[in-house]
């Protein structure tokens, strides 16, 4: 899978380079390339944000820079693009965007080719994304109700989030089956040796070698769990 990041932060990704991304990078698995969005400024000072139309506070990211940093991303790919919808996945994560899931990284984690474009200040000149739209398929998603500075966290966790469901970039693809959110519930608690610790012990049911109380007993604690810390996964 190709990953492209436009950003005025380059740095914020430098930690792609460790852990199980880096590995999948090294292994050719994920192709991540992260691009300043400051090379693709024609003035002396790189600017990137202007005063918003209609006055309010802060500032607004100019359109002409992400344009031209989507259609250098867009014209460098190996990828014939001969209309939108054979263009790349352009994802500008928004807290006024639709909602991040596990579903939704399921599903990117099929594409070849997705582009994230990170905003900062108050967003992006809102054409920038009709412009996108002609070059390719546009989503503004959301990691949650919250406000982060821009969209580099949220890209870096939705590049995780999809990075490892790509085939090949978890050694042992079973352990994504059962983890939290794959099947609308979250995934039950975990132990490991010793079986008493400092007065805790693990679960009986989970010494006694029997497979189908285990699954039960591991199956209630899911719906248990759900219930109380999240009971709108089960109201959905
Ligand atoms: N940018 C700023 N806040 C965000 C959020 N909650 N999700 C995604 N991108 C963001």
């Amino acid at each position: 899978m190709r990953i492209d990041v436009v950003t005025i932060f380059p740095a914020f990704f430098d930690v792609l380079e460790v852990s199980l991304l880096g590995r999948a990078r090294g292994a050719g698995l994920l192709d991540i390339r992260v691009h300043d969005l400051r090379d693709h400024t024609t003035d002396r000072h790189r600017t990137v944000d202007d005063t918003p139309y209609g006055g309010g506070a802060g500032m607004v990211m100019k359109p002409e820079p992400w344009a031209q940093a989507l259609d250098a991303i867009v014209a460098g790919s190996h990828e014939r693009v001969t209309d939108a919808a054979s263009g790349p996945l352009f994802v500008f994560p928004s807290p006024a965007g639709e909602r991040f899931t596990q579903s939704v990284a399921r599903e990117w984690s099929a594409e070849s080719h997705i582009v994230f474009g990170c905003g900062r200040y108050e967003g992006i000149d809102e054409r920038v994304f009709a412009y996108a739209a002609t070059i390719g398929r546009v989503r503004l998603v959301s990691l949650g109700d919250y406000v982060l500075n821009g969209g580099e966290v949220a890209a870096m966790a939705m590049i995780e989030a999809v990075g490892r469901l790509v085939p090949g970039v978890v050694g042992n693809p079973e352990s994504l089956v059962e983890e939290s959110h794959e099947d609308g519930l979250l995934e039950y608690p975990s132990y490991t040796k010793p079986a008493s610790w400092r007065g805790y012990d693990v679960p009986d049911v989970l010494l006694s070698g029997h497979h189908g109380r285990v699954a039960q007993w591991r199956r209630d604690q899911q719906v248990e769990r759900t219930r109380l810390r999240r009971p709108d996964l089960l109201s959905e």
